[in-house]
């Protein structure tokens, strides 16, 4: 073996680069987090060729002094930490004193910059580091040019120019939405790609991720102690295939982080469908001693000091803003166009009709039995109903009041129309038509509201007389095994003869579902599992079976009341914009979306 030598400044520097300068838009990420270290209230970047080529930054920052500048190209130079007490509560993105000595050391470099006071800009290469004078009228010019020129095996791994560019978009965009207070622009080949004016968190969300995004989310805002979770969360309408629309912020930098993964994916695991993946931005700002942030060069991952508690806070603080019934919901569609609902002018035809003779109803609401909806009492006139009937039997909120003076607080869902085909229920609110899936507005509302049974003793209704029905061996066996979780869920059954199962109660929210087919979904979940582990395990899925045969079938004629009641109960229950399968349960079409399709006011 050869004598142990130190190795040359420049080698040792490229032995850096290696762990953060990986392509172009690593080298834009360095120099995007000095320029907001700087105070810049203006960033603008210029790529050519995919920014290998040319990367070049402007930035209105605080500058860099004379005789600072050649040190500013130096491997452990930096004016951003001097003790170990700093590094533990480090503010600023940049710490290390590395990036610029690690970028100047694999490509042709140059800095440009006038400090604050200063008569002109002085002006180092990667080469010259003696400062020559320059123009400039404020800030910082960095010019990065032929990366990995001298270290031709790394320029080996370097990708299509569009494929280059697009990383460089990407940690433009993520730099940018931590920012919005900051302007940004992005250039490619001479050409403005992506302009951001400083302004709220709101607009630069919606500038940088889009409309669709916006009109899909919710506004999150949690807070405990030190700990603050904001941001904007879409609903599983608009999950993507990929997790290019995750962002996620620690201190207003982007991490990715498998605790934090933990916690998101958890908050969405109830109302998400499998194969899709959320989107989000999210800030979670703490302290900075609570939190590790040079467990690597690049500094995308961090160590939490409290683990457990962060994530149970951004676990809790996501679920809650996705769980939050409709009228919490913060970003207004389309709150522009509202319209005021036409005062009530007396019952219709139809519901003087409902009013009269509630018996007539063929389908009776009875979700919720009051116990979740205290405003909205409704009528229990149904055959299977445990609740005794209300004064007139009649859902005192399924009337639509006298005067609506501000449609969307008091409904935001608003107040139903009619129905389409026995599927969709159609409803006019302050912005315009609502749709509802009926089935799948029911399905949710019975899941969420079986939760709540599971947590304590269920509201259980015995049969008058016994549902038997045909059963195999094995859901007989299967029947006897679980026959406590099933009593546990609200189900008494026992054999009733060689070749036969009796159902003698069932849950009281599902009165209304054919008691065989649900008892086959059943047993069919519960089969192959140990009854010790199934409740803990199959919950949700037993849950959801029981949802589906207790919700509402298509083809069932309801009544304007009963449909304003479900409207209200869509309201009070949480998760109620998207079954348990993550679709939606209701949509809206806004006054402009209506007059577009008639080419109104065009
Ligand atoms: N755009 C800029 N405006 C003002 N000063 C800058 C700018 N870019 C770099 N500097 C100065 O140069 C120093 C070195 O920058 P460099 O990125 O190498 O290290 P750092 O930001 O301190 O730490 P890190 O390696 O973690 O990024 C910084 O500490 C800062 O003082
Ligand atoms: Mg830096």
């Amino acid at each position: 073996m050869p004598a142990i030598h130190k190795l040359p400044e420049v080698l040792i520097n490229q032995i850096a680069a290696g762990e953060v300068v990986e392509r172009p838009a690593s080298v834009l990420k360095e120099l995007l987090e000095n320029s907001l270290d700087a105070g810049s209230r203006a960033v603008e970047v210029a790529l050519l060729q995919g920014g290998v080529k040319q990367l070049r930054i402007s930035d209105d920052g605080c500058g860099i002094e004379r005789d600072d500048l050649a040190l500013a190209l130096e491997r452990h130079a930096t004016s951003k930490i001097a003790s170990l007490e700093d590094l533990e509560a480090v503010g600023t993105m940049g710490f290390r004193g590395e990036a610029l000595a690690a970028i100047a050391s694999v490509a042709r470099t140059r800095v440009t910059s006038r400090a604050t006071g200063a008569a002109h800009a002085w002006r180092v290469t990667e080469r010259e580091r003696e400062p020559v004078p320059a123009a400039l009228n404020a800030g910082t010019v960095i010019e990065v040019e032929d990366l990995y020129y001298n270290t031709p095996a790394r320029r080996k791994f370097l990708k299509s120019e569009g494929t280059e560019f697009g990383h460089c978009d990407d940690v433009f965009r993520r730099i940018a939405l931590a920012r919005p207070d900051v302007g940004f622009q992005l250039s490619h080949n001479g050409r403005v790609s992506l302009r951001l004016a400083a302004g709220d968190a709101q607009r630069r969300v919606r500038e940088v991720l889009g409309d669709d995004f916006m009109a899909h989310c919710r506004a999150v805002t949690a807070e405990s102690g030190a700990l603050r979770l904001t941001g904007f969360a879409a609903l599983p309408a608009y999950a993507r295939a990929n997790r290019d629309a995750q962002f996620f912020y620690v201190n207003g930098r982007f991490v990715r982080d498998k605790l934090i993964q933990h916690a998101l994916r958890e908050a969405y695991a109830d109302i998400l469908h499998g194969a899709r993946h959320p989107a989000f931005v999210l800030f979670l700002d703490m302290d900075p001693a609570g939190v590790d942030v040079n467990v690597h060069p690049a500094k995308t991952e961090v160590r939490f000091r409290e683990g457990r508690a962060i994530h149970q806070f951004v676990f809790h603080g996501l679920s809650r803003a996705l769980a939050a019934p409709v009228q919490a919901a913060a970003v207004p569609p389309d709150a522009s166009r509202a319209v005021e609902i036409p005062a009530y002018a007396g019952p219709t035809e139809q519901t003087r009709l409902a009013v009269e003779e509630p018996a007539a109803a063929r389908f009776t609401w009875q979700g919720g039995a009051g116990a979740s909806t205290p405003t909205a009492p409704r009528a229990s006139h149904g055959a299977w109903s445990d609740a005794p009937p209300r004064a007139g039997g009649f859902p005192a909120a399924a009337m639509p009041p006298p005067a609506l003076p501000d449609g969307a607080a008091g409904a935001p869902l608003g107040y139903a129309v009619g129905q389409i085909h026995g599927v969709y229920v159609l409803a006019q609110n302050a912005h315009g038509l609502v749709l509802v899936d009926m089935h799948a507005a029911h399905e949710r509302i019975l899941y969420e509201q079986l939760k709540h049974v599971l947590d304590g003793t269920p509201g259980v209704q015995r049969l008058l007389i016994p549902a038997v029905f045909n059963a195999s061996r094995i859901e007989l066996a299967t029947a006897e095994e679980h026959a406590e979780t099933l009593l546990r869920m609200g189900f008494d059954v026992a054999a009733a003869g060689p070749a036969e199962l009796a159902v003698r109660s069932v849950p009281a929210l599902l009165g209304r579902a054919n008691v065989a087919d649900l008892l086959h979904a059943l047993l069919a979940e519960l089969r192959d599992f140990p009854a010790s582990e199934v409740i803990a395990a199959r919950r949700n899925e037993l849950l959801a079976t029981m949802a589906c045969h207790g919700a509402v079938r298509a083809n069932r004629q309801l009544t304007l009341p009963e449909m304003n009641a479900l409207l209200r109960d869509m309201e009070a229950t949480e998760r109620a914009d998207q079954c348990n399968h993550g679709r939606p349960t209701w949509t809206q079409l806004s006054m402009t979306e209506l007059d577009r399709l008639f080419m109104r006011g065009q």
